[in-house]
This record gives C-alpha cells, structure tokens and sequence, in this order.
C-alpha cells in the first residue's frame, strides 16, 4: 500500500486530494487543525476504498510541527509522497499587515513545508517518492493589496525549485503547482460567494480539476520542476489582474 501525507486535509484542495488517493487505495497521514473536520475527510478517503490516520497540528506552531514529524516517522518507514497543500492568505494593504498576519503567512507557506521537507528526507527514501507542494500563481505575479501572500508563495517556489535542482536525478522528486483561483472557501470568500463570480465570468478552477491534473503529476515517472496552471487558460472563465 502506497502511502501519502497531506497536509490541509481538512478542506478544499487538500481534502479532495486525500479522497483521490484514497480511492487509488493509498493509505493518507490527514494534517491540519480541526479535528471534526479531518475526521470527515477520514471517513470520506475510507468509503472511497483507502485508509487514514489523523494527525491533527497546527503547523504555525513549531513544537507541534517538529512533533508531527516525529509522529509521521513512527506511523511509517516509507512515505511514497508529501502532498504540502496546507496554506493561509494574508491579503491586505501594506498599512494594515500587523507582524503577526507577516509571520502567519510565512510560518504556514514556508517555514512548515520547509520543516516536513526536512524532517521528512529520511523516510521519502523510494525511487519514485515526490514531495508536491501547491504554491500560486500569486507566487509569480506580484499584486497589489497581496504583498504578504505574495511574498510567502515567491518564497515557496524559490525552495522547492531549488530543491529540484538540488535533487536532480535522485529523489525524492520535487513538484510545485503555481496554481490559479480555485473553487474552495480559501481567505475570506466562500466557495458560494466564489461560484457566484465564476458564474459572471470569473476564473476558477473546479477543485475536480486540479485533483486530477494533481494525480497525473502523482502517476508521472518523471514529474516536473513546476506545473503553471491558470484557469483562463483552461477554459474556466476570464482572469483580471488584481
Ligand atoms: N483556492 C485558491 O484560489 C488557490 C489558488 C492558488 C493556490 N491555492 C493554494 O492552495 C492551497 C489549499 O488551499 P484551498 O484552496 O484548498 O483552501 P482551504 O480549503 O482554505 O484549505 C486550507 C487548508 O490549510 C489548512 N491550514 C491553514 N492553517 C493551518 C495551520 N495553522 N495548521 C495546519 N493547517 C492549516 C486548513 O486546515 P485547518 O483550518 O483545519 O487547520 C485547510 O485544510 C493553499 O496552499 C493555497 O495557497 C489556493
């Protein structure tokens, strides 16, 4: 049995991932906060033919994240992927970004994926293990009112495409997604306020989408440095610049 670590599990991208490998027959380590709601995604991987364990953490707290590490490697000896889906969005004008909304940002986009890239190292040990990580088109666009979350996703693609290189024909592989707007109650909007704007004209990914293309990348014998995806590119509605 395959086995994968996914992190914000609990919702939107993360957890339909975690279904899809579940149905594939992995068995799915679930990370986020809310206990209720990765108990959920638990039950939804498991009635699509795979198993969970969850391991409830908050990643913007350092001990719980270097714990979880710990925990990850007595769970098991061999992780075939890292799914590092986890991420906050800090959109605000410069004037209002407290230090906090600064560390928040950084401590869950980057420092966190950098601490499971890390810790994890040991156990990605297969031919074919990956560690995908999903970062933004915001972290290659820079945007105004969004510098916070721009500055955390620029961050994320430096380390993981530097990584790639630094792993170059050996493993384990290294993925990131610079991924357009999705159909998920990701920041402040709710997936209906988002549906209603996608139904005017607005680009979004279905999350069905992206989890398929997300699983190709999964499949793939040779996956790339960097996958760009853009929903105006893919047929999904008009994208503006924010
Ligand atoms: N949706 C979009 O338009 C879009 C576009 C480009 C890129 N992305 C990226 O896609 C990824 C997934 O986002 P999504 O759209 O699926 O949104 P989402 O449904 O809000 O998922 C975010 C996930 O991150 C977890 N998380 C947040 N803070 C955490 C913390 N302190 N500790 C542990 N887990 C934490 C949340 O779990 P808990 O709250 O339970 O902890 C949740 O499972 C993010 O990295 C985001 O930057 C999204």
């Amino acid at each position: 049995m395959k086995t994968a670590l996914v992190t914000g599990a609990s919702s939107g991208i993360g957890q339909a991932l975690s279904v899809a490998l579940g149905k594939e027959g992995y068995l799915v380590g679930l990370v986020a906060r809310r206990k209720d709601k990765l108990k959920q995604t638990k039950k939804m991987v498991e009635e699509a033919g795979g198993k969970a364990e969850i391991f409830s953490c908050d990643l913007g707290d350092d001990v719980q994240t270097d714990s979880l590490v710990d925990r990850v490697k007595q769970w098991t000896h061999n992780l075939d992927l890292l799914a590092n889906v986890a991420g906050v969005q800090v959109y605000k004008p410069i004037s209002e970004v407290k230090t906090g909304d600064w560390d928040l940002a950084f401590d869950i986009n980057v420092t966190a994926t950098f601490k499971l890239i890390r810790g994890l190292l040991p156990i990605l040990k297969s031919d074919k293990s990956l560690v995908l990580s999903v970062g933004s088109g915001m972290g290659v666009i820079p945007a105004r009112g969004r510098s916070v979350y721009c500055a955390s996703k620029f961050a994320l693609r430096g380390l993981i495409l530097s990584l790639a290189e630094e792993f170059e024909g050996g493993h384990p592989h290294f993925s990131l997604i610079t991924l357009g707007s999705t159909l998920t109650g990701f920041g402040d909007e709710t997936v209906e306020e988002r549906k209603k704007e996608f139904e005017k004209g607005a680009a979004y990914f279905p999350v069905e989408w992206v989890v398929g293309r997300l699983l190709e990348v999964i499949e793939s014998n040779h996956p790339e440095a960097e996958y760009v995806w853009y929903p105006g590119e893919h047929g999904f509605g008009v994208w503006k610049k924010p």
